[in-house]
């Protein structure tokens, strides 16, 4: 008999139409097959309430979890963002180990575990998300729970050696083994998930190429995530006067959306836009920078640095190049409509995603899927980004390299259209074959089974 499909991430949508790469993802999933989703009240650290709360339903039931202020300051800021997303982003330099941190995590995990256990019947099948769930499954195991649990991690698996900067370096191979199946975004992060279970003399590898972790065995594979692209495709399309979208179609249009994380490199994207208007000083030529930076997490002290030296930054580069008439960096820092989005990113010659590290990096396929096959613009990508595996004939750049991303900002608005048709065939062919609804689907699936089976990748 097959039961419902369960799904715990820390973030879940409140409204009918979320936003956002993972609620976007799994809310699709869900709506095909019903089942329940449950994640963390969206009021920031209620007060103690003990229990599951249905905050809104439709085609699946969402429930739930209250944390409380210091619950939230200390799982969510603190051993979340400020220890395990700096760890897999690279940034060991800004870990900030406290002591209640790591404690607070685990006793929201064990927690969340025994509110989750009274949910799962017989047959189900749950899909944990995201880094801070990673002791989720052994929580639900001690519970005596046997029902199949899948993990998806959403950003950069942590290289080996920046595992050693956790306060039990131990504890995560050993949270991951409760797993019947781990999924990572790309190959690489397949590579460093194996590499850190071959290091440890608790694990052997089996024939089937599984791992056996104690009495368990737990295999790991690369599900890349994708975005629902027709339907974006569809709002891009959308007709309507360019002055609505405050566009002066005289002028090159270079677009950047990230939410204001360290991670997305916004401060090198800034400084490489800035050489490429020092080139073109002088030609008369205009290009500007229309960048859509939302905040997030912004009592870490590292999201407020970002905002400070970007906000410099942009003022810097403003007040030297800035005419009468042109503003050539217009820096957002707020969220815009999904299909207002849509439609700047078809406008835009150029987007710009320059992150230093990024588990996919769902912008990138965003602005694709959004351009017109018949006179594209161009999709510079870091090599850091996960999307950067497969979107192979998008302008790829290193973003520490001030220089080569400016280059390529030049590179990409004089691009000649043949040879902006192919590039974009090739992206678009990527983000068609990794489309969201298969995604979901073949993580479902592959729970199901376990089987260790090639990749769901559609052939191309
Ligand atoms: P991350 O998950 O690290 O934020 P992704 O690029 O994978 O990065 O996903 C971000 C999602 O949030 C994308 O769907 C993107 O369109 C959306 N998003 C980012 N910035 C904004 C914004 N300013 N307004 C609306 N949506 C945004
Ligand atoms: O994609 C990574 C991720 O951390 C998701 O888990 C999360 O929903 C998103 O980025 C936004 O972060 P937050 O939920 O902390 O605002």
């Amino acid at each position: 008999m097959t039961g419902k499909l369960v799904v715990v991430s820390n973030r879940i949508p409140t409204g009918a139409t979320p936003s956002g790469g993972l609620v976007v993802a799994v809310h699709d999933a869900l709506t095909r097959s019903g089942g329940l989703w449950v994640g963390a009240h969206p009021d920031e650290g209620t007060p103690d309430q003990d229990g599951l709360t249905e905050i809104a339903s439709g085609d699946y039931t969402r429930l739930a979890f209250h944390l409380t202020p210091e619950e939230y300051d200390s799982y969510y800021l603190g051993f979340a963002n400020s220890v395990l997303w700096p760890l897999c982003h690279g940034r060991v330099d800004l870990v900030d180990i406290e002591r209640g941190f790591e404690e607070t995590y685990l006793a929201v995990n064990a927690r969340v575990a025994r509110l989750l256990a009274d949910q799962i019947g017989e047959g189900d099948i749950v899909w944990v998300h995201d880094y801070h769930f990673l002791p989720l499954a052994s929580e639900l195991r001690k519970l005596g729970i046997t029902a199949r649990i899948g993990f998806f991690l959403h950003i950069p698996f942590p290289p080996l050696g920046a595992l050693s900067t956790l306060p039990s370096p131990d504890d995560f191979a050993e949270w991951l083994s409760a797993y019947d199946l781990v999924g990572l975004q790309t190959r690489r992060d397949t590579a460093s998930c194996l590499e850190m279970f071959r290091a440890d003399p608790r694990a052997e590898f089996m024939t089937d190429g599984s791992v056996k972790f104690r009495d368990r065995s737990v295999s790991v594979r690369s599900f890349p995530i994708g975005i629902d692209a027709e339907s974006f495709a569809e709002a891009a399309a959308v007709e309507g006067p360019d002055a609505e979208l405050g566009i002066d179609m005289h002028e090159d249009l270079v677009i950047g959306v990230d939410r204001l994380d360290y991670s997305k490199g916004l401060p090198n994207r800034f400084r490489a836009f800035g050489k490429f208007l020092d080139s073109r000083a002088g030609t008369g030529r205009r290009a500007s920078l229309l960048q859509i930076a939302p905040p997030t997490r912004e009592r870490v002290a590292a999201y407020r640095a970002i905002r400070t030296e970007l906000e410099e930054i942009a003022g810097r580069l403003n007040g030297e190049h800035a005419e009468l008439d042109w503003t050539p960096i217009r820096y957002i820092h707020r969220g815009v409509e999904r299909d207002t989005l849509a439609r700047l990113h078809r406008r835009a010659r150029a987007c710009l995603v320059t992150s230093l590290a990024d588990g996919m990096n769902l912008v990138a396929k965003e602005y694709v899927a959004a351009q017109d096959p018949e006179d594209p613009g161009v999709l510079i990508l870091s090599r850091f980004a996960g999307a950067a595996e497969d979107m192979t004939e998008a302008l790829l750049v290193n973003p520490y390299d001030i220089d080569e991303t400016s280059e390529a900002i030049e590179t990409a608005i004089t691009m000649p259209l043949e040879e902006r048709r192919r590039r974009h065939a090739h992206s678009l062919g990527v983000v068609h074959a990794t489309n969201v609804t298969d995604w979901a689907q073949s993580f479902v699936s592959c729970l199901k089974t376990c089987t260790p089976t090639l990749d769901y990748r559609r052939a191309q």
